[in-house]
């Protein structure tokens, strides 16, 4: 039996998702790696509790998370049903699709097809009526791009997605996504690309794009999948992501470069009071076009440290000019 704690809207900042009615917490949490078949379902559900408890009202999932693809969206409607039916609408829950997902022509990309009997497969999965966003996860160079939006209002109109957002779109194909679904009466609410200390080519106009057009924003692997952390200064721990063979962050990633850029933030953050998750963290925040942040966490107390970030998101000129510093190493 779970019952949410009392005061779990206490510390979380809410920010507007863009020019939309649409409120989301700083901190949200993805369901990509630790919450599939593979996966310890104690350890998971205590990870949605200790999130749900500190006000993070925002869980993002996709049609293929897991392994093995669909668990994710399994093991959530499970401790959906057992743990939040009576929280449903404090939650914004948010699937995809656009990866490869079954077998055949119509399992994978961008096309009416697939996005629609994806949508149905994933609320079926999760046990839901309705998601409150759904995403395009990445573009489709072959199917027409009219084809995909006109797919995603036709979903909202149906009324299985609340809103509609892009994911891993670039600045022209994001502008043109965005202009197609505002003609069609549904707005794009937000845009979900890799953004971090270590990936920032969201910076060279997706951000600008979406501030002018009053899209949201919710930059996925903040932590570049647990890279900004201490974790991999002395090594690749046991149980770390990068020591799991279904893991997407390998140990090849952790290079000496990166190892001596990472030593240099610690440095920082450890001077800011804080850890370098959380600096990572505030880094991406202290954007007014960033609308939450979405981390990934195999422990509950990842998400804890994660939320105390927003005790301090500001960064003084010098600290600025530091980072910008290490990270041109
Ligand atoms: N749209 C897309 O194409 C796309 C792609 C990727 C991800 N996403 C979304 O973004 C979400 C987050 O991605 P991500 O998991 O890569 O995010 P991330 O926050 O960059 O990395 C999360 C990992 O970092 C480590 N970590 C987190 N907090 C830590 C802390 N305080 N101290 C030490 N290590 C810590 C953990 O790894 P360990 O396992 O090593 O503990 C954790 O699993 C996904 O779940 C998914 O919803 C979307």
């Amino acid at each position: 039996m779970y019952t949410p704690s009392s005061s779990r809207y206490a510390m979380m900042q809410y920010r507007r998702c863009g020019k939309s009615g649409l409120k989301l917490p700083a901190i949200s949490l993805g369901l990509w790696h630790n919450f599939g078949g593979v996966d310890d379902y104690d350890q998971y559900r205590e990870i949605l509790h200790v999130a749900f408890d500190q006000g993070i009202t925002h869980f993002d999932l996709a049609n293929n998370y897991g392994p093995p693809p669909g668990s994710a969206e399994e093991n959530f409607g499970k401790i959906l049903a057992s743990d939040f039916k009576a929280y449903r609408d404090e939650l914004i829950i948010s699937t995809k699709a656009g990866y490869t997902m079954w077998e055949g022509p119509y399992g994978d990309w961008g096309s009416r097809k697939y996005l629609i009997s994806s949508l149905d497969q994933s609320l079926k999965r999760m046990g839901l009526d309705y998601v409150d966003v759904f995403y395009h996860h990445r573009p489709d160079p072959e199917t027409p791009l009219e084809e995909t939006m006109t797919a995603l209002n036709h979903i909202v109109k149906q009324g299985k997605a609340l809103y509609v957002g892009i994911s891993n779109y670039d600045v022209p194909e994001a502008e043109k996504a965005i202009r197609m679904l505002k003609q069609m009466g549904t707005p794009c609410l937000i845009h979900q690309p890799r953004y971090s200390m270590f990936d920032r080519w969201v910076e060279n106009g997706l951000l600008d794009l979406l501030a002018k057009q009053g899209v949201g924003c919710i930059p996925f692997s903040p932590l570049a999948q647990g890279l900004l952390t201490d974790k991999y200064l002395h090594g690749v721990p046991v149980g770390s992501r990068a020591s799991k063979a279904h893991g997407f962050l390998r140990p090849s990633h952790i290079t000496p470069q990166k190892l001596e850029q990472i030593e240099h933030l610690n440095q920082i953050a450890i001077n800011r009071g804080q850890t370098l998750a959380q600096m990572a963290l505030a880094w991406i925040l202290k954007s007014p076009v960033i609308t939450s942040v979405l981390i990934g966490a195999s422990k509950a107390e990842q998400v804890t440290d994660a939320v105390h970030c927003l005790h301090n998101l500001y960064f003084s000129e010098d600290e600025i000019f530091t980072i910008n510093t290490i990270l041109a190493i």
